[in-house]
């Protein structure tokens, strides 16, 4: 039996911090305390108006493809998850590919399902891995949020942050990925969306990420606790076999939620929302690659990696790492 493995994790912040104090030092009306006390977000990276998400993919993949030990024509897919790709085609999956050099053919694409983009790109390389067809693949989130944030909008703008996550998942005789469960409701699209359209070579509509806050809490926590039983169900596993959680950082109070729906100490849940803020499809492979590369996430361990999204999309992952 073929199973799908991850061999190695990458990622990638730009520049330096922007705090809270920061963004109030640019005119912001808002309060470190503020901010914190409702989402438990201190900072976040906000890339260069010059630099894109597939820059930022390029950096993650490249520590991701280090840590597996092989070469990017080792890679025969190439799968990313943004909302904030740098065209409108071809796809940052294909830039990427450019940039790394992959001169072997290798499949590329991207795939949009805003915050649960990740999990989405990692269910769908495990079945590419799993019927046979491909043996590497790169699936990488990354987001330039910045991009579509409404900076006079202090509900959503202080929420977001830029950055890239990357795991290669290849072909393996030992488990890897245990499970997988993916789900959409597009009839809450308004809660949480970017309305905007290109006609006629302009953005017509609202091209800024519109949030109505307390809906998508609501929500976040119901579906972030049921599929995580759900993948845990088809697993045959119960929780306290999962090692860590590893859930999208959009607001430390829905982890926290969350968590305690599910019975899962703090101590067992992986958080960068506070360095980070909300990084869309960056946020859980940001979060893997810091918790494998500061030794907490181990070889053997159970990961539960679930997100919640735009659409609206949520979905899980979990994998024997
Ligand atoms: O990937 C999924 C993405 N989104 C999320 O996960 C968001 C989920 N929702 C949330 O995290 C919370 O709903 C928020 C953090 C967005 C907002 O928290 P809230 O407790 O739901 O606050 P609110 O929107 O009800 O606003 C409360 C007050 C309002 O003032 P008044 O009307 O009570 O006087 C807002 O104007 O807070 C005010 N406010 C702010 N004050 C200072 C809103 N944003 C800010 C701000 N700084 N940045």
């Amino acid at each position: 039996m073929i199973h799908a493995r991850v061999a190695g994790t990458g990622s990638f912040l730009p520049g330096k911090p922007v705090t809270n104090d920061d963004l109030v030092a640019r005119g912001i009306d808002t309060s470190d305390e503020w901010i914190a006390g409702r989402t438990g977000i201190r900072a976040r990276h906000l890339a260069d108006p010059d630099v894109t998400a597939s820059q930022l993919a390029y950096e993650a993949s490249v520590r991701a493809i280090e840590a597996a030990g092989c070469r990017p024509n080792d890679i025969d897919l190439v799968i990313v998850a943004t909302s904030t790709p740098d065209y409108i085609f071809p796809s940052t999956a294909a830039l990427l590919q450019a940039r790394l050099g992959i001169t072997s053919g290798a499949a590329a694409f991207d795939l949009q399902a805003v915050c649960t983009g990740f999990a989405y790109a990692l269910a769908t390389a495990e079945k590419f891995i799993r019927s046979g067809s491909h043996q590497r693949a790169l699936v990488v989130g990354a987001e330039v949020f910045s991009r579509i944030l409404d900076w006079d909008d202090r509900g959503t703008c202080v929420l977001f942050g830029d950055g890239a996550g990357a795991v290669i998942l290849e072909a393996s005789e030992r488990p890897g990925i245990l499970a997988t469960a993916l789900h959409a409701d597009g009839s809450h699209n308004p809660i949480l969306c970017v309305p905007g359209q290109v006609s006629r070579g302009q953005v017509t509509g609202d091209p800024f990420l519109r949030m109505d806050g307390q809906a998508v809490f609501k929500f976040a926590v119901k579906v972030l606790g049921e599929v995580a039983r759900e993948v845990v169900d088809q697993a045959g596993l119960s929780l306290d076999q999962v090692d860590w959680l590893i859930p999208h950082q959009a607001n430390i109070r829905i982890i926290q939620a969350t968590g305690k729906r599910l019975g899962l100490p703090m101590e067992r849940v992986i958080t960068t929302v506070a360095q980070h803020g909300n990084t869309s499809a960056a946020s859980i492979p940001l979060a893997l690659d810091l918790a494998v590369r500061d030794g907490r996430v181990q070889r053997g361990h159970r990961l539960l990696l679930e997100g919640v999204g735009g659409g609206f999309t949520w979905g899980a992952v979990l994998l024997e790492f």
